[in-house]
């Protein structure tokens, strides 16, 4: 069902900062950068590594990179500042790969795993993504991601 490890989230104060330290400390490369009003949040997406890894896709084995999500909350009242508030900085969730999320929830769903979004969203870089409450997966909240078609690359 997961196809490869998307993305780590990792909940931090000074989004600027982090995104600094990664990129200098480890040379990951800044991809993407967003906000939602909706959600409270700024965010960055950082990938590791110049070309990605091996994964299986619904179009074959094709070159995959995965990510570092920084993530800053604009007020302490989002669901990130109240981790913050209650956690500290550090790692917030794991996100993974799925060729088809929609499938994906009906399955997991199936399986006994409260989905917290009951339709896919919008999530970084054109993905649609759905959160699965981690009470249901041993404390780790888990994000399933479906990344965007890459232009070029045919229907997903
Ligand atoms: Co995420």
């Amino acid at each position: 069902m997961f196809t490869y490890i998307h993305h780590v989230g990792i909940a931090c104060r000074d989004l600027d900062a982090k995104i600094d330290f990664y990129r200098e400390t480890f040379g990951l490369i800044l991809v993407s950068q967003e906000g939602s009003l909706q959600e409270g949040v700024r965010e960055a997406m950082l990938q590791v590594g110049e070309n990605g890894q091996l994964a299986a896709s619904p179009l074959g084995r094709e070159a995959t990179p995965s990510y570092v999500q920084l993530l800053e909350p604009l007020g302490p009242d989002s669901p990130v500042g109240k981790f913050l508030t209650k956690r500290g900085e550090g790692i917030h969730h794991i996100g993974y790969a799925v060729a088809d999320i929609a499938e994906a929830m009906s399955e997991i769903g199936a399986a006994g795993v409260q989905i917290i979004d009951k339709l896919p969203r919008h999530g970084s870089m054109g993905s649609s993504i759905a959160f699965l409450h981690p009470r249901d997966v041993g404390g780790v909240l888990t994000e399933l991601v479906q990344v965007a078609a890459v232009a070029g690359h045919g229907v997903r």
